[in-house]
């Protein structure tokens, strides 16, 4: 990422950052819309995607998505901030295969929710799509060699 990427990005992440828990949940109803078979590894499976913003398990699940992004943002200028967003990404993987048992194809399906979403939300144009690219690609990379390392699929 250089340094125009960041601004790109710091710049649009204020819009969803703001409102965090519908950001969120913005993304992962448009995640389980287009890809249903994603919501059985939830606690609330049984609850109908219409409902979903009631349940409160899933709004704390909305909030925690958007955290994640919003701390290895905030590393992005930072001294060892490669090493920060590198554990902070290492961790996401880990508790994904070991205690939710997450797959990597959800993975690209939750990224076209979360480009989506955020090209609405943000209006983001060429280059500013083109800059969050360049972070998902970062963190995708990272949470796979985890995988790998892992021995997961
Ligand atoms: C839990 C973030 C992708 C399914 C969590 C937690 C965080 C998180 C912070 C709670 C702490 C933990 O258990 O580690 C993320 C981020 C993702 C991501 C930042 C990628 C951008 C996915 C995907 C799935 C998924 C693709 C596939 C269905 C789950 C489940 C839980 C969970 C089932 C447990 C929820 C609960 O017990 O209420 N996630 N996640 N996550 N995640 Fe993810």
């Amino acid at each position: 990422l250089n340094a125009e990427d960041i601004a790109e990005i710091k710049k649009t992440w204020a819009i969803p950052v703001a409102t965090p828990t519908d950001s969120g949940a913005a993304i992962l109803i448009r995640f389980f819309t287009k890809y249903p078979s994603n919501l059985e590894k939830f606690p609330f499976r049984d609850v109908p995607v219409a409902e979903l913003n009631n349940s409160a398990r899933f709004r704390a699940h909305c909030g925690r998505i958007i955290k994640t992004f919003d701390q290895s943002i905030s590393q992005l200028e930072e001294e060892g901030g490669l090493q920060k967003i590198q554990e902070i990404w290492q961790g996401v993987a880990k508790s994904h295969v070991e205690r939710h048992n997450i797959a990597k194809p959800s993975y690209f399906e939750l990224r076209e929710a979360i480009v989506e979403v955020l090209s609405e939300a943000c209006n983001l144009n060429e280059r500013q799509a083109e800059a969050w690219n360049k972070l998902l690609d970062i963190v995708y990379d990272i949470i796979f060699k985890k995988y790998d390392d892992l021995g997961a699929q």
